[in-house]
């Protein structure tokens, strides 16, 4: 298994659970919309968290691009993030209507990040990367979620 394939697969792991939440919320389900949220972001966190701080550095050094293509990932994930609050608001509340609304816009723009990073990022970096994929899955064993 190359990078590609070992990441691409958690974008499907954390889909999974983003319908899970979906159809929750469309439900009026709050229990397990709420539970399912919460995997959900923490799942995402996770992901966004090794690219940042693990898989982007190394190809940033590896390739000496640094306002690239990892420059624009960073930024949509920062966009993924404000939508992430708000959805928490959402379940909060109790709000259908809201949460589903965001939860569209949030997974057009994860199918968009997803592909670019599936179809050219990760491709890249299988070229120019290490093939020891197992230090990455090391790498998501050990994530740790900041303190709030
Ligand atoms: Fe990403
Ligand atoms: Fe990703």
């Amino acid at each position: 298994m190359n990078i590609r394939q070992f990441m691409a697969q958690d974008h499907r792991d954390c889909d999974l659970l983003f319908a899970k939440a979906e159809n929750a919320a469309a439900d009026g389900d709050w229990q397990t919309a709420s539970q399912a949220f919460n995997e959900f972001i923490r799942a995402m966190e996770r992901h966004l968290g090794v690219e940042e701080q693990t898989l982007f550095p190394a190809f940033e050094q590896e390739t000496g691009v640094l306002s690239g293509p990892t420059e624009m990932m960073r930024m949509e994930h920062d966009q993924m993030r404000v939508l992430f609050v708000e959805m928490k608001y959402a379940v909060q509340q109790k709000d259908s209507d809201e949460y589903l609304g965001i939860s569209e816009t949030l997974l057009i723009l994860m199918q968009q990040h997803n592909m670019k990073e599936e179809q050219i990022l990760y491709s890249m970096m299988d070229q120019r990367l290490p093939e020891d994929v197992g230090q990455w899955q090391t790498k998501f064993d050990d994530w740790q979620p900041e303190q709030e």
